[in-house]
Order: structure tokens, then sequence, then C-alpha cells
């Protein structure tokens, strides 16, 4: 992860030495190769297999946030097989399938071959074949799961990292505290370490601040009563679904003094974090069915932004300031708008 930041900072970045970098698709790009290269052990080539699986990625998680009216009303269910909603599901399903079919078959033939390769692909492979595990891992099972790693933890990770820019060049003196904690803690070198990001506490409470205000999941993921219960006063019957507003929570007047400015300090005096414990601050869910991507996701944001103001100064173009940034939020806790900045090399 680390080497993958730092090439994008050393070269892929600095290829847009004066025009404005569309910085929301280079982060994109970014987390995508950090995945595969996590999951498949390589990355794929820009341009070609990479560019298809983030179609099929970005085409995956519309259909996930697109109103079916057959999940609410059951007896409407033959509407989605008029207006094409069925098609598009299921022709998104074989390509991801085809897609991840033909990365196991590499992985199997190379284990064949040379066997000092080892990513969360190959982890999979060898727990189907151990009869010690005492769970029958199919293949299906196998390729649910990495594709749930891809869905849960590219998008949210880059929609993060994406916001906590926005709110830096939103707030010109936040962002001159985070770069120079990073230069102290740095010092020398150009690579920034995880061993390095430990003591960079500002830019912590930068992110915490960041996730309190854009949780990518603004709504958890569902839930489903599974008995009859009493909440506040109402009554919910079992089978009910049941959504818990993390964005809302985050903004909460009760919990939070002005609770719409972004004021990283406020985490100075509150001991308020964001791993579950307290229920001010739920981005990543809470209980048994929290994320459990946590401990990869923290990492790679604060080496990400760090990386970012290490090596650049980052600028709206055309003398444009912050305040004219437009803040509006899809449907999926992502901002609307793409990110576009000037990139100024810092280290030479
Ligand atoms: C900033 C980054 C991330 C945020 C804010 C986030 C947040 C969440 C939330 C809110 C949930 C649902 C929890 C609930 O409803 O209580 C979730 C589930 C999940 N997350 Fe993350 N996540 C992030 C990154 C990641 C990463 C990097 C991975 C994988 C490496 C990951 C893997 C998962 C998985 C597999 C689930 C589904 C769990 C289930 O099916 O119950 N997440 N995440």
């Amino acid at each position: 992860m680390i080497h993958i930041i730092y090439e994008f900072c050393k070269s892929k970045l600095k290829i847009f030495p004066t025009g404005p970098v569309n910085l929301s698709e280079a982060l994109v790009a970014l987390t995508n190769d950090v995945f595969c290269r996590v999951a498949f052990g390589r990355k794929f080539n820009r341009g070609g297999d990479a560019n298809r699986l983030q179609a099929m990625l970005v085409e995956f998680l519309d259909l996930l946030g697109t109103f079916d009216v057959g999940d609410f009303i059951p007896s409407l269910a033959w509407v989605s097989g008029l207006n094409g909603f069925n098609a598009r599901v299921r022709k998104n399903v074989e390509e991801l399938d085809a897609c991840f079919e033909r990365v196991i078959e590499e992985h199997i033939q190379c284990r064949r071959d040379c066997d000092d390769r080892e990513n969360i692909l190959d982890v999979l492979l060898a727990l189907q074949n151990d009869p010690s595990v005492g769970v029958a891992l199919s293949r299906d099972s196998v390729k649910a799961l990495i594709l749930d790693m891809f869905v849960a933890g590219t998008e949210s990770v880059h929609a993060v990292i994406d916001w906590a820019m926005v709110e830096l060049i939103k707030h010109p003196e936040t962002m001159k505290a985070v770069r120079d904690e990073v230069d102290r803690s740095i010092e020398t070198g150009e690579m920034i370490k995880e061993d390095d990001i430990e003591t960079m506490n500002y830019l912590k409470m930068v992110v915490r601040e960041v996730l309190r205000l854009h949780p990518p999941f603004p709504l958890l993921l569902p839930r489903e009563s599974i008995e009859e219960v009493e909440l506040f006063g109402h009554n919910l019957p079992s089978k009910m679904r049941i959504f818990i507003n993390a964005w809302a929570i985050g903004r909460d007047p009760e919990s939070w003094e002005d609770p719409e400015e972004f004021y990283p300090e406020r985490f100075t005096n509150i001991a308020v974090d964001f791993k579950g414990k307290d229920f001010e601050l739920i981005p990543f869910g809470a209980g048994r069915r929290s994320c459990p991507g946590i401990h990869f996701a923290t990492p790679m944001i604060d080496l990400a932004i760090a990386s970012l103001l290490r090596h650049f100064d980052w600028d709206l173009p055309e003398g444009r300031t912050g305040e004219e940034l437009d803040m509006d939020e899809g449907t999926s806790g992502h901002r609307k708008s793409r990110l576009l900045l000037i990139a100024k090399p810092r280290l030479g």
C-alpha cells in the first residue's frame, strides 16, 4: 500500500504539472490499484482491465442504490422486469462473475507454477483446500467475498480522501497545520510509512471530522428487526427494514457544538472516536455488523492525505476560492462534483 501511494504521488500525479488534475478520478484509480494488489497480488493494466473492473463496480453500486419497487411492494416486482432493471442486474452480475473467474483461474495456474505469492485470493483458495477449516468455501463464496471487499472498500476510501481534500481546500489554515505536522514528522525523505502517521494526531482529528460530516455510508447497511420491539415509544413490528442515519447522528446538535462547522480541533477536548463505541459518531457502524475493514481503511486514508500534502501544494484552478466549491452530496455519500485541482510538486 505504501509503495503504491508513493508511486502515485511521484509519477502518476506529476504528469499534470501545469493543468488541473481530476483528483477524484485519480483517487478512484489509486484505491482500485491498492485493492487489486491486496486482493489479487497485482495491479490491472490502466486503460484495459482496470477501467473495465472500475466500470463494473460503478454499475454495481449504482444498481445497489437504485430504488427497486419490488423490494418494498413485492406485488409490484414485475415492474423491474419491464423497466430494464433486472436485465441490468443480470448483465452486471455476469460480467463481474466472468472477471473474477478469469482472475481465479490465473491464480490457480500460477500457484501450480510458483508458490511464492500471497494475497487475499491466494489465502481464500488455500482455505478451500484445507480440511481443518471445517466450512466448505465454494467458488461462488470466494467471488462474493472478493466483491464484498471491493465494493465496501474502494468506494468508501476514495470518497473520504476526496472529501478531506475538499475540506482542506476550503480551510487553508487547516491544510497548513496538517502539512506542518506531516513535514515535522517526516523531516527527511519522501516516502511516508505507517509508523510515521502514528504521531500525526492533528491529521487523525481532521479525518475524524471528515467522517463525522461526510460518512460514505450515510444510512449504514439496512437491518431487519427479528422480533417486535418498542423503541422510544414506537412499536416496530418484526421483519421491519430499519435504516440508521449515521449522517444525521454526526450532525446532531445535542451531541455536537456547531455541528455544521468543519472544526477538527473539537476533538482535542472530547474523546469521541469512530470505532463503534461512541454512538455519536458511527461512520463504520457499531456492534457485530460493523465494518470489518476499519483497520485497513484508516491507515490508507491517513497515508494518502499525508502523502498528497507532503508531495504537492494544492490550489483551485483559475484563482477560484474554496468558498466556491460545490458541497452537494450524491445519494451514496460521495461528493457530486469532481474535484479539479492544480498540483504543484514540493519536493523537486
Ligand atoms: C472509510 C472507509 C470505510 C467506511 C466509512 C466503512 C463503513 C462501513 C459501514 C458503515 C458498514 C456497514 C456497517 C453497519 O451497517 O453497521 C461497512 C460494512 C462493510 N465494510 Fe466497510 N467501510 C470502510 C472501508 C472498508 C474497507 C477498506 C473494507 C475492506 C477491506 C471494508 C469492508 C466492509 C465489508 C466487507 C462490509 C460488510 C459487512 C457486512 O456484510 O455485514 N470496508 N463498512
